[in-house]
């Protein structure tokens, strides 16, 4: 399969440094060859421009939302990348940086199709708004946007395309919601597989739940956005917004496996590795076997 690497050294969505660095850390440590070595035709697109800005440019216009310009304009561009890509009949492979990206691939991946479904592999919901954010970083508001919820400046990211309907959006591996977030659960009746769930049904169950879901709807084209925060911190420490009980890297495996087996994951985002949080390169490593683990399986 022909893989499109795209880097999004994006940290203003979480509003920490590190993220930043994981897409050119990865490079480093094989992420190139370690695609090829699965038979793929591996095309590394290099890095988004991310603009330079300064703190005095955090609130523009009186809005909560930090650095929402930029961030808005980063995601354009990365829309546009990804629905480059799938038109060339490739796969995008999107590293970040923050989970504020997962709208631009997401969205690119919406100028594609009309019926697609996305996967949220996260500790969070990242489903929050303008009004409902306790911290204004965009990286816990994205999956809201996309599905048409939220600031306008986020919601038109790429517009006009495709919408994702409330009832093709999953989420999984969820522990930690903010208020707002489990309103917009309820009102919108999304599927949410919850860590608890996973306990109590087993990650196997609920792949399959996805999977009968995807296949009554008749979903074809499903984004996977996986946020390292997803799995247990204990194996994952590099990352900003650590949640403890989280998944043990054979259940996300078993996951991913289940889901990839659908053939219906048309683009991957991996974010939110972040390597200065990281003790002896634990969640980089975590980071390269994962994607190794999951282009094996393309
Ligand atoms: N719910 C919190 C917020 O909205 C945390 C979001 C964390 N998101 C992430 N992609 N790691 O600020
Ligand atoms: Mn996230
Ligand atoms: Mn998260
Ligand atoms: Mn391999």
């Amino acid at each position: 399969m022909k893989i499109n690497v795209i880097g999004v050294p994006l940290n203003l969505g979480c509003d920490r440094k590190g993220v930043e660095k994981a897409p050119n850390y990865l490079r480093e440590r094989g992420l190139m060859s370690l695609i090829r070595s699965h038979g793929h035709k591996a095309f590394d697109l290099g890095n988004l421009y991310v603009p330079p800005v300064t703190e005095e440019e955090k609130y523009l216009k009186g809005s909560r939302l930090k650095y929402l310009d930029v961030i808005v304009e980063v995601n354009n561009n990365l829309a546009e990348l990804v629905y480059d890509t799938l038109r060339g009949g490739a796969f995008p492979l999107v590293i970040g940086g923050d989970h504020s990206l997962g709208l631009g691939s997401a969205s690119g991946v919406g100028k594609c199709y009309d019926d697609f479904g996305i996967i949220w592999l996260d500790a969070h919901g990242d489903i929050n708004t303008g009004e409902t954010s306790p911290s204004g970083n965009i990286h816990g508001m994205p999956l809201s946007a996309l599905m048409g919820l939220g600031s306008e400046e986020l919601v038109n990211v790429y517009s006009p395309g495709n919408k994702v309907l409330p009832q093709n959006v999953f989420l999984v591996g969820t522990r930690s919601l903010d208020e707002g977030e489990c309103a917009l659960i309820e009102e919108q009746h999304l599927s949410v597989y919850t860590m608890d769930t996973i306990r109590d049904k087993g990650i196997a169950f609920v792949a399959e739940d996805i999977k009968n879901k995807l296949r009554e709807r008749k979903i074809r084209n499903v984004h996977f956005s996986i946020d390292v925060d997803s799995i247990d911190p204990s194996y994952a420490p590099g990352t900003g917004t650590r949640v403890p009980e989280g998944l043990i890297p054979s259940e996300f495996e078993e996951f991913v496996s289940h889901i990839l087996s659908t053939n219906l994951i048309k683009s991957l985002d991996l974010v939110e590795l972040n390597p200065e949080l990281d003790s002896d390169d634990k969640t980089t490593n975590l980071c390269l076997s994962v994607i190794d683990y999951i282009t094996s399986r393309l």
